[in-house]
């Protein structure tokens, strides 16, 4: 074996990838995963694309419950809790299989999605979210993180634009966004997994850039 053949050989045989994208409303992350998708497909890659909270039938439940105005006050806490247990389900039913059978996972949020969530919009204390984090998946962590950022006005009107009933999420206000915002661009700044990228010029430059920085992953 040899040349393409062989290290496509070697590619399924090993572990996948774990490649997460960030950023808060009106980013992009949905347009930027479909073209990650394709940029790895097209090198022979097998992809899973999948979404948090949800991305199984049964995690899309606790996303419906999170994510909706339900007829009961949702403290923080068990707000992240309900981000944790659908990541656990998530986690062992699709994408630890996934990677364990070679393919790279594509994944619209994940973890620090909940860091800057709850962490930074919420309140909740970090080292909690780390002991939670390291209780539900020791094992799976991203190898890529895109962090695609931009202003809080900009990214709120271009979720505007195409939203219907704004979700528990999109109720919230500048100041709740400004602080996810903040949180999610420390933890770019503080590891090297991250890539941040700058989400406020036009599409095609951002999925350009985020393409890109494939690279890190397609070379290691
Ligand atoms: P989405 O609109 O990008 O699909 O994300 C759904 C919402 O859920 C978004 O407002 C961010 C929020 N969220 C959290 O607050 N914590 C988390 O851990 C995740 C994965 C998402």
């Amino acid at each position: 074996m040899s040349g393409v053949s062989g290290m496509l050989e070697g590619r399924r045989a090993s572990r996948g990838r774990l490649i997460t994208l960030e950023g808060i409303e009106g980013a992009g992350k949905s347009t930027v995963a479909v073209a990650l998708r394709e940029a790895l497909e097209s090198r022979g890659i097998e992809v899973c694309l999948t979404r948090e909270p949800g991305g199984t039938p049964l995690a899309e439940r606790v996303r419906a419950l999170v994510l909706g105005h339900g007829e009961e006050p949702l403290a923080p806490q068990a707000e992240l809790l309900l981000m944790f247990a659908a990541r656990r389900i998530h986690v062992d039913n699709l994408i630890r299989p996934a990677l364990e059978r070679g393919q790279w996972v594509l994944c619209d949020r994940f973890t620090d999605a909940t860091r800057a969530y709850q962490g930074g919009g919420r309140g909740m204390p970090a080292d909690f979210i780390e002991t939670l984090a390291g209780a539900v998946h020791p094992d799976v962590n991203p190898d890529l993180t895109l962090l695609l950022d931009l202003p809080v006005a900009l990214g709120l009107s271009r979720a505007a634009g195409r939203r219907g009933v704004p979700d528990r999420f999109e109720s919230e206000d500048v100041a709740f966004f400004e602080r996810v915002r903040a949180r999610y661009l420390e933890l770019g700044r503080a590891q090297a997994r991250f890539a941040v990228i700058d989400a406020s010029r036009p599409l095609a430059t951002v999925t350009a850039d985020a393409v890109a920085a494939l690279g890190r992953v397609l070379q290691a």
